[in-house]
């Protein structure tokens, strides 16, 4: 509750007396002569350096008090006369977000109206009955209009314009959202005659809308789309990803068609996990939205030869994301929505599986058959999939895809292999300071493959410190900045989220790690102050642990009020904390992963099997000894 003062809600109870910019009394929770329980106003919080108890105006009530927590709010509300709010948000978020806020959410309100006046109008009116029959002929069901909310803007041109205004809404507005057209004093409906598409964001407000003329016409787009606004951001948003995350994430699989028809089809069939780039090139934004709910992306394409290649080309960059890419063509002449709609969801799903591949694959496969009895243009494609190859960040995938493309292209792995790592190379020294692996010996590895069993098993099973760095790292510091190499700086919440995708908690962290985590995923990212005052409790005191004991760990005793102080200074260390900390738990992951295939070495049961053990076991080293680099642990090579 950021109205209440924790000191004067203390204060009612503890003598408190300034020192430094911090107050001091004696502790109420245990009995003490010297005062160490310590308040910060800045903070909101407390914490005894006495007895270790710490925490916020609420759970102060609480424990001192032994109120619940629905009577530490009730009290904390009559003493600042308010009513019981939800929500926390600090003063400079306030400030920021107020003034948008208004905006942002008046326009957002508009869409609903208009996404509710074009649905009614569909269903309702009898002016919208040809938008009716045109969804009906085209196979769509009254329950997936009603899924994906679709609509009818009515032909007049005016009609939809004048009712918004008389239930209220403000042309200003209308016309921010983009439903009413942006011409001086006119008042034009945006969208006329058309059968209408709203675009949801990812909790399912509607942000945009498409509407599609129902006859063909020379003269007037196929589709006409809101432009971007205050609340769109076409490069940022997929359609279709507000009603397909859930399913993304259980099947694990995010398939990855062009059009709004496309989607609907493929889930009015059963097939959920879908989402449409809108006929646009695929952006890093939009490859990160998917990334939150899977690591595997299959792009469908249309039936036609001529678009795969160019299609290709923006590709990589999906790769670089450390996503695995499959691709589908479909039969000739057909796109997602005709070929669900000809042969059923059954054969479809069907037809996907037997010809989805790996990307890279795909390339190696598209070439080989046609550069075949040519030098030159087989040397630019090998150059275009090596290309490819070295976008990928894991460095075990890119050694499988060298293997396998050293295959069927009839070439040298270690000629692959030098050609990847120069690109790496030359792209680290242009903008990133990527590390490419340094060459080590099999022999060597398969001896020291042998031991450090104890050793490394003592280091794997012990999470806790490391994931609580993380999470503490996350409340401290999650609204800051991270410098991008190149690019715009990012949070460091995301870029620890980014850093550590795939990876699962194991410890008493876990709770909170993976609640930050989905607050991120609605779109939230919150100052530490959200969650020390947070109304799960189990939230607010892991955040107070945390933070205070943070403090303890850079100072000794004494230090409250030199720690309020010491924040320009901490500033100066945090991207060194979270770089270090992630890194750490990515070291943590790998040493598990090797101590896994040491295990297996020792019960290979061929030659054959040996060695890919081996050869896994190689890569692993590899990036261990690039973890212990990062982190400044020394690794000894046994001679
Ligand atoms: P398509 O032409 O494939 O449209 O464009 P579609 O959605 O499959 O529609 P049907 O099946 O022909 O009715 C793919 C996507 O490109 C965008 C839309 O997002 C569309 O869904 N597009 C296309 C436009 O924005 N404007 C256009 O004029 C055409
Ligand atoms: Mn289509």
């Amino acid at each position: 509750m950021e109205e209440a003062r924790i000191d004067e809600v203390v204060g009612e109870f503890v003598t408190l007396k300034k020192r430094g910019s911090s107050l001091i009394g004696n502790c109420p929770f245990h009995n003490e002569k010297t005062p160490s329980f310590n308040v910060s106003v800045s903070r909101g919080i407390y914490k005894c350096f006495g007895c270790g108890k710490a925490g916020n105006s609420v759970t102060f009530l609480m424990e001192s008090q032994q109120m619940t927590y629905v009577e530490a709010l009730k009290y904390l509300a009559k003493k600042y006369n308010i009513e019981i709010v939800e929500e926390y948000r600090s003063e400079e978020q306030k400030k920021e977000e107020d003034e948008k806020q208004s905006l942002t959410e008046s326009i957002l309100i508009a869409n609903a109206y208009g996404q509710r006046f074009f649905t009614d109008y569909l269903l309702h009116n009898e002016k919208g009955a040809v938008g009716l029959s045109y969804f009906k002929e085209r196979g769509f069901s009254t329950q997936t209009i009603e899924k994906f909310q679709l609509g009818f803007a009515p032909e007049s041109g005016t009609e939809f314009t004048e009712t918004a205004l008389k239930a209220g809404y403000q042309l200003d507005i209308l016309k921010k959202a983009g439903l009413t057209s942006p011409k001086e004093g006119s008042k034009y409906d945006f969208f006329r005659n058309r059968v209408m598409f709203p675009v949801h964001n990812l909790v399912g407000k509607v942000i945009a809308f498409g509407g599609r003329i129902m006859v063909k016409d020379e003269k007037s787009p196929k589709y006409v789309n809101t432009g971007e606004s205050e609340v769109y951001v076409k490069s940022k948003i997929l359609y279709g990803i507000y009603q397909a995350k859930g399913d993304i994430r259980k099947q694990d699989e995010c398939l990855l068609v062009e059009g709004y028809t496309d989607v609907i089809s493929l889930v009015q069939a059963g097939i959920d996990n879908v989402v449409a780039s809108s006929g646009t090139a695929l952006t890093t934004d939009q490859i990160r939205l998917i990334k939150r709910f899977t690591h595997n992306v299959t792009i469908l394409y249309d039936g036609d030869a001529a678009g795969i290649k160019a299609a290709l080309r923006g590709t990589d960059m999906v790769l670089e994301e450390g996503l695995n890419v499959r691709i589908v063509i479909l039969p000739d002449q057909e796109d997602p929505d005709s070929y669900v709609r000809r042969v059923g969801a059954t054969a479809f799903t069907e037809f996907i599986k037997e010809n989805k591949k790996d990307l890279i694959l795909f390339k190696t496969d598209l070439y080989a058959t046609e550069a075949k009895s040519d030098p030159v243009k087989k040397a630019d494609m090998i150059r275009d999939i090596v290309q490819s190859i070295s976008r990928i960040p894991d460095m075990i995938q890119r050694s499988v895809y060298i293997q396998q493309c050293a295959h069927s292209m009839q070439m040298s792995e270690q000629i692959l292999v030098a050609e990847v790592n120069k690109m790496r190379n030359t792209r680290a020294k242009e903008k990133t300071k990527e590390d490419v692996a340094p060459h080590v010996e099999i022999e060597d590895l398969a001896a020291s493959a042998q031991v450090h069993q104890e050793q490394l098993l003592a280091s794997t099973h012990n999470p806790e410190p490391i994931e609580r760095d993380i999470v503490r790292a996350l409340i401290e510091y999650g609204t800051w900045e991270v410098p991008v190499d190149g690019g715009e700086p990012e949070t460091a919440t995301q870029f620890i989220f980014d850093t550590l995708e795939g990876i699962l908690f194991e410890s008493k962290y876990k709770y909170a790690y993976d609640y930050i985590r989905s607050e991120f995923d609605a779109g939230r990212i919150h100052p530490e102050t959200f969650y020390t005052q947070h109304s799960d409790v189990e939230i607010s005191r892991l955040a107070i642990d945390l933070v205070t004991a943070s403090a303890q760990d850079q100072l000794s005793p004494g230090w409250w009020e030199k720690y309020e102080v010491i924040v320009p200074d901490k500033k100066a260390l945090y991207i060194q904390d979270i770089i270090s900390s992630t890194m750490r738990m990515k070291q943590m992951k790998n040493l598990e992963m090797l101590y896994q295939i040491e295990e297996r070495m020792r019960t290979a049961e061929s030659a054959e099997q040996m060695d890919q053990l081996i050869q896994h076991y190689k890569l692993l080293t590899e990036q261990k000894k690039e973890f212990a680099k990062a982190t400044g642990i020394v690794v000894y090579k046994r001679k």
